[in-house]
This record gives structure tokens, C-alpha cells and sequence, in this order.
């Protein structure tokens, strides 16, 4: 397999422009202010952004109803600074990708209003229709306890028409090639402004068959997914596809493509349910378990791994048992939890600012098999506002300093507030403070990701689980190109002493801690013993001392 599969080994840094950096004293975040903080990022060492939706849009669902597919939302800047800012990327060796909406529009989208003014539109059969309501109307809603349809009725089109999502977003009718045709316009506009791919929003949804008819869960249409990766291949090589799909692991292929043409990559939802169960319950068996079952997939594919995003934490993958445990461990109260299946808050109140626990997470994020995925301000450990609706709460402004509104604007009341006061405000939580301290959770990061980058094995390699013969500690090695990487973590808030084989004869008898630099060797019967702490982790280059020079060329 060739190396330059780039985002085999990626460190993503995931960001809505509108909430990280505003230049020009608005109170709004803009591309202005994010190209001033690359140097931020390239520090931090990420190797790409992923930029939420910044065009055009109501602005109603966070930029995830767009009423303008080919443009830049005046708030955050044009599009000459867009370009600006893809070309300062890339001089700091940046890739960039953007999210892709297509299942569906603003209402406001120019395409709806005049699907929707007469029957002889032309933008008619762009959208889905029904003359009469449909028997499954009441099915499928994404965001149950607030979205109450899928379909609603409109009375200048005299019809009912399908939405998956808000009743303000009205699903794409993505079965006509005119529809298919512009999303591969879409697709190329952006590459030519410089992007490197696009995470691509709500796939199983984009790729479903729409209609009164459909009910249950959705039927795919895979070939779409060949469609999109051919075009983009073409226009692109090295461009790529993220798919947002929380789909069964049994399904995992039919997304991938078992010919490595459809996804080159894909959320691993799985895994990040049974993560945090595992972090909540100190059982690592499903995790281990889901590790397993998502193991599958085309060489050249890769999995995305993620703590927390800019949506609830999905828990509705685990038994009810399994969602239960991380209820009252992570999002006890019912203003914590949403869409009676998910936690909405950030990851370090969730964690209860516990350092040691905050370190185990992130840990295990960079080792698991696939490509880590951090969400901006998770790296300062920035908290929620609970105050704010829904997922709201977890979108406040990166806090970049102590000064007024953390430094993310010079205006005295943007409509989108930094946290300020209590434990996570911008007062005590910010940027510019961590920086100066050696020891704080942004210089960790940036130490862990420095390691990440030199154990490409963990992007590469194939993984297996081996026994540390202790409940709760989950030890992990991987192999690639006769170098093998070993990861201990241990889920329990006890010390806890393991003793297990690397299961490598000769060099494999010796571990050098890729943390501390200290070395060990197996005892005589080929066995290492080591005493971890309470949420402990080791990250372990196994062989002998001339492991730097271990890593054979191609
Ligand atoms: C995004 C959400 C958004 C939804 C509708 C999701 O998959 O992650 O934030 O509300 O799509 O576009
Ligand atoms: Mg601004």
C-alpha cells in the first residue's frame, strides 16, 4: 500500500468558523480570524481541519441548512477569504477538508422556493412530494422530542413534502440525476478552491430511497456512493470522503466499498459508543468487542475516531443497560441528556475535569485503530453552558485568552457568549494561559500528538488484543513492516499490576516506553510486568535498542 494515503495517519482538528476567531469586532467568527490562528493549529500539530458548514444558511441547525451551495455566508467573510485561507493552509502543510450538506436544504434555498411555487417548477423534482399525508409521518424523525414529522405540509405547494431532519430542511430528492449532478458540481467547485475532501453529512439518509411509500429503516442506494468517490478520484487523487453514517458494523463494507470505491473513510460510531461505556464502566469488554466487529475494512480505508463532536454523544448503539451506566456516570440529569438517546455535553465537564481521566480518553482516542478526530477547544478541556437548547450548548466560542469574551471578539456582546465564571469560564479555561504552563492538558496534547505522528503503525497496521490479565485494562498491539507498537490502558480507577508476553520472540523481549524513553526487558519467561496507575496508560515500541532505525523504508 502506498504511504501517500495521507489521511491514513491525519490528525484532525474539527471547527465552525463562526465560533473560533472574529477579526473584525462583530461578534461573529470569520475566515479572517481562523487564518490567524493557523499557526495555533500547526503548532498544536494537526495535520488537517475539517470546517463545519460556513455557507449561506438561516443559520437555523448551525449552518446545517443551506440556502446557498456555492457560496460563503457574508457573516464569516467572501470568497476570496475563503481562498485566502485554503492557500495559507496549505503553505503550513494543512489539508482542509468541509462538510458536504447535500440530503437536504433550507427551506430558504432558492432551489425550494421555486420547487415549491408551482408544480411546472423545475426545481419541482428536486425535493419529495405527497399530495396526501403519508401512513409513515410520524416515523424516522432524526430529532424525536423536538421534531415532531418527517413530513409537512406547504401551502403554496399544496403538498406535503419529506424532511428527515427539521421541518425547515427539506430533503434533496437524490434519486434524480439532476440533483446527482449538481452534488458533483458542488463537489468540484470546492476542490478547485482548494479543499482536500469533505465529511460528508448524514450518508445513509443522502443515499436512502425517499418517497410516501418508504417506511423503516433507510434502503440504500450504494452506487451513489461510487458515483461521488469516482467523480472526486477524477478530479482529485488525493481528495477524500469522511462519512458521517452511524450504521451496524455488519454494514461497514457496503459503505467502504469492498473494492475500495465508495468511502475512504467513515466514523467509527461504534467505537465511540463502547468507549464511553467502557470510560464510564471500566469494562473494556465491548469495546474490545466493537474493536473486533469494525476490524473489516479495505486497506487503503480508514476509520475517523472521535470523543465528543458538535452533536449529542449518541449512546443509542449500547443495550439499554450499557446506555444506562453512562447515563448516570456522564449526563445524570435530564438537561444533560438528549433526543432520548444522547449526552450534549463537552467532554471535560463530562469527565468531571478529572486530568487523569481526561488523559486515559485522549490516550485511548490516539491508539485505537483509525484516524483521531479532535473538536476545537476540547484541548484547553473547554466546558458546556447547559443553559443554551440542545446542542447549543456545546458550540460556545473558543476561548483563546482572560481577556473580554476569552478573546474571541473585541465585541462587548456577541450573540454567541464564551463560557465565563465557574470552573470552565474563559477567566480560568483558555488558550493563552496553557500555553505558558508546561504541565497543562494544550501542552499534553501537543506532546501526544507529536507521539501519534511518529507511530504510524496505529494508522497502518493490523491490531490484536492481547490478555494483561486484569480486568479493565485493555492492551493493544499493532504490527506493520516488522516494527510492533503495544498500548496498555487501564480503565479502572485502581492501580493495577500486568503481566503479559508481547507474544514477539528476541527484540520482542524488549519494551522502550514511548512517553518516558525508559526501557525494560522480559523476565525468563518471556513476560513483562508493570504497575499501572489508576486510568494509567502506556504506549510501549517493542524491540531492541536500535528501534529509530527499526522502521524499514518501503
Ligand atoms: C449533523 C447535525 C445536523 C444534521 C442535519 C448531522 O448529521 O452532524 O449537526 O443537525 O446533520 O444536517
Ligand atoms: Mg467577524
Amino acid at each position: 500500500m502506498i504511504e501517500d494515503l495521507w489521511y491514513k495517519n491525519a490528525v484532525i482538528y474539527c471547527l465552525s468558523v463562526d465560533s473560533f476567531m472574529d477579526s473584525n469586532g462583530d461578534g461573529v467568527g470569520d475566515f479572517e480570524g481562523l487564518e490567524r490562528r493557523l499557526d495555533y493549529l500547526q503548532g498544536l500539530g494537526v495535520t488537517a481541519i475539517w470546517l463545519m458548514p460556513f455557507q449561506p444558511s438561516p443559520g437555523r441547525d448551525n449552518g446545517y441548512d443551506v440556502s446557498d451551495h456555492y457560496g460563503v455566508d457574508p457573516r464569516y467573510g467572501t470568497l476570496g477569504d475563503f481562498v485566502a485561507f485554503t492557500h495559507a493552509a496549505k503553505q503550513r502543510g494543512l489539508k482542509v477538508l468541509i462538510d458536504l450538506v447535500v440530503n437536504h436544504t433550507s427551506d430558504q434555498h432558492p432551489w425550494f422556493r421555486s420547487a415549491r411555487s408551482s408544480p411546472d417548477s423545475p426545481y419541482r423534482d428536486w425535493y419529495v412530494w405527497s399530495k396526501t399525508k403519508p401512513p409513515h409521518a410520524h416515523e424516522g424523525m432524526v430529532f424525536p422530542g423536538v421534531q415532531t414529522t418527517t413530513w409537512t405540509y406547504d401551502r403554496e405547494a399544496k403538498a406535503y413534502y419529506f424532511h428527515r431532519f427539521y421541518e425547515f430542511q427539506p430533503d434533496l430528492n437524490t434519486a434524480n440525476p439532476m440533483v446527482q449532478a449538481e452534488i458533483l458540481k458542488i463537489m468540484g467547485f470546492w476542490i478547485q478552491l482548494g479543499v482536500s475532501g469533505f465529511r460528508m453529512d448524514a450518508v445513509p439518509f443522502v443515499i436512502a430511497r425517499k418517497g410516501p411509500d418508504v417506511s423503516g429503516e433507510p434502503e440504500e442506494q450504494f452506487g451513489l456512493l461510487r458515483l461521488f468517490r469516482e467523480f472526486l478520484q477524477w478530479r482529485q487523487g488525493d481528495a477524500i470522503i469522511l462519512a458521517e453514517a452511524n450504521v451496524l458494523p455488519k454494514q461497514d463494507l457496503d459503505y467502504f466499498g469492498d473494492d475500495a470505491d465508495r468511502m475512504h473513510m467513515m466514523f467509527n460510531f461504534q467505537v465511540n459508543q463502547h468507549l464511553f461505556y467502557a470510560l464510564a464502566s471500566g469494562d473494556d469488554r465491548p469495546l474490545v468487542k466493537a474493536l473486533k466487529k469494525t476490524r473489516c475494512r479495505p486497506a487503503s480505508a480508514q476509520w475517523a475516531l472521535f470523543l465528543r463532536n458538535h452533536d449529542e454523544l449518541d449512546l443509542g448503539r449500547l443495550t439499554e443497560a450499557q446506555r444506562q451506566t453512562v447515563f448516570s456516570a456522564f449526563g445524570p440529569d435530564p438537561g444533560m441528556q438528549l433526543y432520548d438517546r444522547g449526552i450534549r455535553r463537552r467532554l471535560a465537564p463530562m469527565l468531571g475535569g478529572d486530568r487523569r481521566r481526561l488523559e486515559l480518553a485522549y490516550s485511548l482516542m490516539f491508539t485505537l485503530p483509525g484516524t483521531p478526530v479532535l473538536r476545537y477547544g476540547d484541548e484547553i478541556g473547554m466546558g458546556d453552558d447547559l443553559a443554551l437548547p440542545e446542542r447549543e450548548c456545546a458550540r460556545t466560542p473558543m476561548q483563546w485568552s482572560d481577556e473580554p469574551q476569552g478573546g474571541f471578539t473585541r465585541h462587548p456582546t456577541p450573540a454567541n457568549l464564551p463560557i465565563s465564571g465557574g470552573p470552565y469560564g474563559y477567566e480560568h479555561v483558555n488558550a493563552a494561559e496553557q500555553r505558558h504552563d508546561p504541565q497543562s492538558l494544550l501542552n499534553w496534547i501537543e506532546r501526544i500528538i507529536r507521539m501519534r505522528k511518529e507511530v504510524p503503525e496505529i494508522g497502518w497496521g493490523d491490531f490484536s488484543v492481547l490478555d494483561a490479565g486484569a480486568p479493565g485494562v485493555l492492551a493493544i498491539r499493532y504490527d506493520w513492516r516488522n516494527n510492533a507498537v503495544l498500548c496498555l490502558h487501564n480503565l479502572k480507577a485502581e492501580p493495577q499490576e500486568v503481566a503479559f508476553a508481547t507474544g514477539l520472540d528476541g527484540d520482542g523481549r524488549h519494551l522502550i516506553d514511548l512517553l518516558t524513553g525508559e526501557r525494560s526487558l522480559a523476565d525468563g519467561n518471556d513476560r513483562h510486568t508493570v504497575l499501572l496507575e489508576g486510568y494509567g496508560y502506556r504506549w510501549y515500541r517493542v524491540g531492541g535498542l536500535d528501534y529509530l532505525l527499526k522502521r524499514s523504508p518501503i
